[in-house]
């Protein structure tokens, strides 16, 4: 039976290098894994709880479409170090409220194009606070793209077929999972 992974984008640029990575993806998917972008992740409100008691309908379409797939692919650039603003406030949203969450069991995989450490470091945050809330990380092969957004275009085409190996591999890692 195939399996769902829903793919994001942690950054809101036109010309964003990891929504290319997804869309590069969604491209090279085994046949048995079929991956659906998420684009509206600049939708979200901030993080608020005073609106758990009636989400926004754009919260509760992002937490339907994350409960609704086996897993959760990530492409994100680090910014300063850590994950984006937007990244980690969707996050918030499918943490929430904690036990009953949309994010609860799921099988996710984190990738990255980011500036010179790849998002070495965004990767192990988010890892490990997702790691901390039981979540299952499919991490290998590594895929810490440094100066991605000189090799990945947007469309998700790109000049590095090496590139394209590794989201194959992490894909195949990830089918092996779900
Ligand atoms: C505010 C800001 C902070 C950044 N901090 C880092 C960083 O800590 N480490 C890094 O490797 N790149 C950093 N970068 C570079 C981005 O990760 C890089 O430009 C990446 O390609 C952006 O992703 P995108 O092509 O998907 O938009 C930063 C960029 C911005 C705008």
């Amino acid at each position: 039976m195939p399996r769902s992974v829903l793919a994001i984008s942690g950054s809101l640029r036109h010309n964003s290098s990891n929504t290319g990575l997804v869309r590069m993806a969604i491209r090279l998917a085994p046949a048995d894994l079929v991956i659906e972008h998420w684009t509206r992740l600049g939708e979200l409100p901030f993080y608020n709880e005073d609106l758990e008691s009636d989400p926004p309908a754009i919260v509760r379409e992002w937490r339907d479409a994350v409960s609704a797939r086996d897993a959760l692919f990530v492409a994100a650039p680090e910014y300063n170090f850590g994950p984006t603003g937007v990244l980690k406030n969707a996050i918030d949203w499918v943490t929430r409220p904690l036990g009953q969450h949309a994010l609860r069991g799921k099988v996710v995989s984190i990738v990255s194009s980011a500036g010179g450490t790849g998002g070495s470091h965004m990767i192990e945050q988010l890892s490990g606070s997702l790691g901390l809330l039981g979540n299952t990380m499919v991490a290998e092969p590594v895929v810490q793209i440094a100066k991605g957004a000189e090799r990945i275009n947007a469309d998700g085409t790109t000049t590095d077929p090496q590139i394209e190996d590794l989201i194959s591999q992490r894909l195949a890692a990830l089918l092996a999972v779900v």
